[in-house]
């Protein structure tokens, strides 16, 4: 009868809001897939491309003419080289289909700074152009940041949980721009780890996580943003972070004559 009555307590306790017993959590936390992702062909994304060191996917890209791939500068540092990397374009699958190109060169953002990641950005150019047509194209690079809430969405091979296994099929999902300020702000757990050139994209459940970076966040029909980094994949104070294209532009079009 006593225990009765405690068990009554507590569950009469749960259902007026107190802390839910271990092993009772809703699991509508989990950090899962990119996080939250939708497979996708790439006839819808293509101007995506597989970024590989020695043989194996490790980041994402973007197609900005025949011979240029923006990608994020962490992923072109040591031990990346033009000699040990190459890009599939035109394929779904990270491990086969599509084109496997070699690439020439690479140049980093002179002011990128690993510590901070400000100014991750970079490019490489291709050892042959790339043949346009309904899998392989370029994107336009936004030349105006996009606008806090603006509808976004990002793609990738990578890890569908934090600590996961990255994806086999190029997933995709809806987001939502957070602009730099309110990124920064205590809305959100970062504060002043944003500085210029970023921009972030939230969406609940929903992120890019490791195997993402360098791909494309796009908005508009056009490259906004270019996968940084993030606290985890998907916590719901830390939006995914993203180096601002609109502000990089500049520099990425110059770089693509001197790389
Ligand atoms: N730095 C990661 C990479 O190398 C990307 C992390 C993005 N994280 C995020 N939560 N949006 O692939």
């Amino acid at each position: 009868m006593f225990l009765q009555i405690a068990t009554l307590l507590a569950l009469l306790a749960i259902a007026n809001g107190a802390v839910v017993p271990l092993g009772l959590e809703p699991q509508s936390r989990q950090v899962g897939r990119i996080v939250g992702g939708t497979a996708t062909s790439i006839e819808d994304r293509p101007w995506q491309v597989s970024v590989q060191r020695s043989g194996a996917h490790f980041c994402g890209g973007s197609i900005i003419s025949n011979n240029i791939i923006v990608t994020a500068a962490h992923c072109l540092v040591s031990p990346s080289t033009a000699s040990n990397l190459r890009i599939r374009a035109g394929s779904n699958k990270r491990t086969y289909g599509g084109v496997l190109i070699q690439v020439a060169a690479i140049q980093i953002h002179e002011g990128y700074n690993s510590a901070t990641k400000v100014n991750d950005i970079g490019v490489m150019r291709l050892q042959s152009k790339l043949t346009f047509g309904s899998t392989i194209k370029a994107i336009t690079m936004a030349s105006v940041t996009p606008s806090h809430g603006a509808s976004a969405s990002i793609s990738g091979w990578g890890k569908t949980s934090y600590g996961g296994s990255s994806s086999a099929t190029l997933l995709y999902v809806d987001t939502k721009i957070v602009g730099r300020t309110q990124c920064g702000s205590s809305t959100y757990g970062y504060g002043s780890w944003i500085l210029p050139t970023m921009i972030c994209a939230a969406s609940a459940n929903k992120d890019a996580c490791q195997g993402d970076s360098g791909g494309p966040l796009v908005s508009g029909g056009q490259l906004v943003g270019v996968v940084s980094w993030g606290n985890e994949c998907a916590l719901a104070n830390y939006p995914g972070v993203y180096a601002n294209v609109a502000e990089l532009r500049s520099w990425v079009l110059a770089a693509q004559n001197t790389v």
